[in-house]
């Protein structure tokens, strides 16, 4: 028998002391600005992830200098809910401490803030938890931030979603003191720590969770290891239909790995919902493959070990049995842009923000326009997984105020297209330690590009869903837009055709490695033909397949590669 070896992040995780490391230690040492060993992945489970400035990154080494170390931060904000009086605090350490200054909003409905230096950490960790903010579990082996639909128009029912995925995400937390020790200055106990639903390992790779409200798919089921799709009679949530083993990331050149589709468990109602989560987690934690990373998200274990042996051991654990899934249907994914107005007499006001990224530039002062807007208003504000924000919970006699400030300082701009409306990336370059090629700083030219082709073959009056990632981890969840890119090295990616609007079909490879030049001009004869031949309402994603351009995707695990 070959020699069984688990991968050294189990070593890491196993030695950490429930995550302490010796991440306290580090921060008193003056001869690195970042942190050592195994801390270095350690942090991330407190919400962190070590970079350096890459842009500068040669230049420092000419210089003998080590890279200008610093980290990012990701919040947990369960649905994406924030309030006035937070967001002030969030804006002023962005401004005071962080070396991009920027908040930016990111896909799974929170913020990062980018280049805070080692010395402000603990400062960083201690002003969110003056306001109610923590950042634990947003990174590493463990349940992220939990997303929930955002729609405040049906409050009712967005409430009791909300108030789930807050439960569910709480529920799954890491319950070790060491994050409290770390950076609260929280009291030292004797009584050892225990995890009993993440167990003392953790989990064998990041876990994703979801809650959505049909007919939105705002928050893309299909990029989660677990989704909850809501299920109303009269406007009253009864239950959940569940999704298990979604996810979107591969590795370039390694076949084991694909972006896969999550799989139907069925209908539960709402008493289980807590038990079900649970059972999800617990099995993957025990049946999920600690040896080899590549191969150790919920989606491979469900292949591994099959679907039906999954979902038996779910139901054991769980104690239930799962119902016909009812029901229901998605029709789109973006949000929807100006105002409207909700069941409650209140107003949400949904403001595009190009690249999720909230900074004041030249002549747009985004960030001091948002500032203003939080000194006035009452409602509170809710981050979509699109990377937007909306002004939410506006009393009639406030609308004109919140609307003139959002105007003032280009928060509300009504030239923007539905195109870059529908269009994302990835953070990428400079600071993602992981990018091949540029995302978020391309997306605004290439969105223009899109929209010169657009009108160039009249058909402006339609968009496509285009979505960036800088490489093929796919947190520009690429894998599910209509026309996805994924950067493979600089100003060079595969061009992915054939996902749809709904976000239920993963686009698959249709030209490798190629210029950005050459994806242009082929989306340029794509679109064309698009204009002359599509059918009543029908999007370039299921043109490209009905036209046989591409083969869809099916069933990834066995034909993403071949068809
Ligand atoms: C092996 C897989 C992955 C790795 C190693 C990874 C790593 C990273 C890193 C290092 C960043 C920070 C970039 C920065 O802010 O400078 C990041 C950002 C992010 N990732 Fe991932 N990621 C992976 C897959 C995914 C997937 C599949 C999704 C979503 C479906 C996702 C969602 C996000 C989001 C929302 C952000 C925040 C910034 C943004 O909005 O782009 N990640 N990821
Ligand atoms: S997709 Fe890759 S490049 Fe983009 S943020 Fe994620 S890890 Fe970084």
């Amino acid at each position: 028998m070959s020699e069984v070896k688990l991968s050294d992040n189990e070593r890491m995780k196993r030695e950490s002391n429930f995550i302490r490391g010796t991440i306290e230690q580090d921060l008193q040492d003056p001869l690195t600005g970042g942190f050592n060993g195994d801390n270095y992945q350690l942090i991330r489970i407190h919400g962190m992830y070590q970079q350096d400035d890459r842009d500068i990154r040669n230049e420092r080494t000419a210089q003998k200098l080590e890279p200008l170390h610093n980290v990012m931060l990701r919040a947990r904000l369960p649905g994406g809910i924030i309030t006035p009086k937070q967001w002030l605090v969030i804006d002023e350490f962005a401004e005071e401490s962080t070396s991009y200054g920027s908040i930016r909003l990111t896909t799974r409905q929170t913020f990062q803030y980018h280049g805070v230096l080692k010395r402000d950490i603990k400062h960083m960790h201690q002003t969110l938890n003056s306001t109610g903010i923590d950042s634990i579990a947003t990174a590493g082996d463990v349940n992220r931030n939990v997303l929930c639909t955002s729609n405040p128009v049906e409050s009712e029912l967005h409430q009791e979603a909300y108030e789930w995925a807050k439960k569910i995400s709480e529920h799954l937390l890491p319950k070790t003191r060491a994050y409290l020790e770390i950076w609260l200055d929280g009291e030292r106990l004797d009584t050892p720590d225990e995890e009993p639903i993440l167990g003392p390992t953790y989990l064998p790779r990041k876990f994703k969770t979801a809650v959505v409200i049909p007919p939105q798919n705002d928050v893309d089921v299909h990029a989660n290891d677990l989704s909850f799709v809501a299920i109303a009679e009269q406007g009253k949530l009864i239950g959940f239909n569940v999704l298990v083993g979604g996810g979107l990331a591969m590795t370039h050149g390694d076949t084991t790995t694909y972006p896969r589709k999550a799989t139907d468990f069925g209908f539960i109602p709402l008493s289980h919902t807590l038990a079900f989560a649970e059972a999800v987690v617990t099995t993957q934690r025990d049946m999920g493959d600690r040896l080899n990373r590549k191969n150790a998200k919920t989606k491979y274990t469900l292949e591994r070990v099959g679907v039906e042996v999954f979902k038996a051991e779910v139901e054991k654990r769980a104690g239930l049995k799962f119902a016909e899934v009812r029901p229901y249907e998605f029709t789109s994914r973006g949000d929807s842009f100006g105002w409207v107005a909700g069941i409650d007499g209140k107003h949400h006001l949904t403001l595009f923000i190009e690249n999720g990224r909230i900074l004041d530039y030249p002549g747009k002062l985004l960030k001091t326009g948002m500032r203003e807007i939080a000194k006035i208003h009452q409602g509170d504000f809710r981050l979509t997984a699109n990377q937007n924000l909306i002004v939410a919970g506006v009393a009639e006699a406030d609308k004109a105020k919140i609307e003139q400030l959002a105007r003032d300082y280009g928060l509300l701009e009504d030239t923007v297209s539905e195109q870059r409306k529908n269009s994302m990336a990835c953070v990428s370059l400079p600071t993602c330690p992981l990018a091949m090629a540029e995302s978020e700083r391309v997306l605004p030219a290439y969105v223009t590009e899109l929209e010169g082709l657009l009108a160039k073959h009249n058909i402006d009056d339609d968009t496509i869903i285009f979505r960036v990632t800088g490489c093929p981890n796919g947190c520009g969840r690429a894998m599910l837009a209509e026309v996805g890119l994924v950067g493979k090295a600089p100003g060079r990616y595969n061009l992915h055709l054939g996902g749809n609007r709904e976000g239920t079909r993963i686009p698959r490879m249709y030209k490798e490695n190629i210029t950005d030049r050459d994806i242009m001009a082929e989306l340029d004869a794509l679109i064309g033909r698009w204009a002359k031949e599509r059918e009543a309402k029908e999007g370039f994603g299921d043109f490209v397949i009905r036209a046989g351009v591409i083969a869809p995707v099916i069933d990834s695990a066995r034909d993403f590669y071949a068809v």
